[in-house]
């Protein structure tokens, strides 16, 4: 039986209430978010996967981020899809061209929740290979994963850590791509300094899954030599010699 609108806007004002650690939070996910993604909010909260939800703290054209905590009190992130979004004719493309997606529907919502899935799983993937936040569960277009940072500040972006050894960094970098396209199937899609956060003792890891796809893709040997050049053009700034076109050929001749 479909559920009568107005028991969710009564469900909705007095769980919310609780929920948001302030008012701001309240607005900045209301401003952005419809009706649905507060339903998937709720229905986090009954599957105990959120209980307490703080501001975002980078919105960008595709999703917002939040953070929250679980009921035990550990720190998540809350990555948010918007169904206005811009960049949607895209995704179906990536979708499409994906044997797991192939049989998505068309209209803007079902590609707004696959989208979501394929990041879900992508991680759930990558998670065997390399450091990626633990994804922890996906409802519609929200995905709960582990928050890598100290308190409310995520770790810094590869972009503005100090490098020892460029070399190094680039060869470290090179075989888990090279590991995540034998072993997984998978490229990243979207590697860059800005998609990889570094902690403390100096362990990198990878980010912002969305656009990863398998091996199979018509794109993907593509996305994989784009990946390749752009940690490639991130280290050669800090002056590894390197020749990041070789290595994607061996990578996709093998
Ligand atoms: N698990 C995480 N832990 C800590 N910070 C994170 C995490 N995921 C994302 N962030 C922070 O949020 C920012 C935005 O996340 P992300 O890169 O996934 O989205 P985006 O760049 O907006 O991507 P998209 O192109 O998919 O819309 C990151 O640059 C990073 O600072
Ligand atoms: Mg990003």
């Amino acid at each position: 039986m479909a559920e009568d609108p107005r028991d969710f806007e009564e469900r909705w004002r007095e769980e919310s209430r609780q929920m948001f650690d302030s008012s701001e939070a309240k607005k900045a996910f209301q401003n952005v978010f419809d009706h649905s993604t507060s339903k998937a909010l709720l229905k986090l909260a009954d599957r105990n996967v959120v209980d307490k939800v703080y501001g975002t703290i980078e919105a960008g054209k595709e999703s917002a981020v939040f953070l929250a905590d679980t009921p035990e009190g550990d720190r998540i992130l809350l990555k948010i899809y918007m169904a206005q979004a811009g960049g949607f004719r895209n995704m179906k493309d990536y979708l499409r061209g994906d044997k797991r997606f192939r049989n998505v529907k068309d209209d803007r919502r079902s590609i707004i929740y696959e989208w979501t899935k394929k990041e879900f799983r992508n991680l759930k993937k990558a998670e065997k290979i390399t450091n990626v936040p633990e994804p922890i569960s996906v409802e519609k277009n929200i995905l709960a994963m582990e928050f890598l940072g100290e308190d409310f500040s995520p770790y810094p972006k590869l972009k503005d850590v100090e490098i020892e050894n460029p070399e190094e960094g680039y060869k470290q970098m090179l075989d888990r791509i090279e590991e995540l396209w034998n072993e997984a199937s998978l490229v990243h899609g979207d590697l860059s300094e800005y998609n990889i956060l570094v902690d403390r003792e100096g362990n990198s890891y990878w980010i912002d899954f969305s656009q990863g796809v398998h091996f199979t893709h018509p794109e993907a040997e593509e996305l994989l030599k784009r990946d390749i050049e752009n940690v490639a053009n991130f280290f050669s700034k800090q002056g590894a010699d390197i020749d990041p076109r070789k290595d994607w050929k061996r990578i996709i001749s093998n």
